[in-house]
């Protein structure tokens, strides 16, 4: 369906004369927007999050937790407030702590400067959402 959504677009987009010149096409449908955010976190998680995580439930080489239904032992808010400063989070939140302590090199998680923008969290929680 969000492919049909954006195909969509791209032909309105190329088209001279809007096909449906009575909509307002400024403002894109929102199942569009929702994929933007999506393939955003999916590049987000690709270039940095990968680095030490894996897109199952494996644990990866540096001992990180696989991310692979991560939204079924966290809800949302918690993961946007731990992806803000896990640092922070450990000092108050007792899971937070737990998974600081839990790594077999004693390695934590860095507090990383792209998920200090509120819409870059967003996205790659999105993203984390699809890793069922
Ligand atoms: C430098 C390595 C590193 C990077 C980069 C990193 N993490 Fe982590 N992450 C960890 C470690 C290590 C843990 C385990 C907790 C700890 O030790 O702080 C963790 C824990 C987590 C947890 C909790 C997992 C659980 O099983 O409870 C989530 C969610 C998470 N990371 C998401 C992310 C996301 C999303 C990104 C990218 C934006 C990311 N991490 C980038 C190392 C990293």
């Amino acid at each position: 369906m969000y492919v049909y959504a954006s195909s969509l677009l791209i032909a309105l987009s190329q088209t001279a004369t809007p096909l449906f010149a009575e909509e307002n096409t400024s403002e894109p449908p929102l199942k569009v927007v929702e994929e933007t955010s999506l393939e955003r976190g999916k590049e987000l998680f690709t270039n940095i999050c990968s680095h030490c995580h894996n897109i199952s439930y494996e644990y990866s080489t540096i001992g990180a937790s696989g991310l692979q239904g991560v939204l079924e032992r966290h809800d949302e808010t918690w993961i946007n407030t731990w992806l803000t400063s896990p640092e922070a989070l450990a000092k108050t939140d007792v899971a937070a702590q737990n998974l600081a302590e839990s790594n077999p090199f004693g390695l934590t998680m860095p507090t990383l400067p792209a998920m200090q923008d509120e819409n870059n969290r967003r996205a790659v929680i999105e993203y984390l959402k699809t890793l069922k």
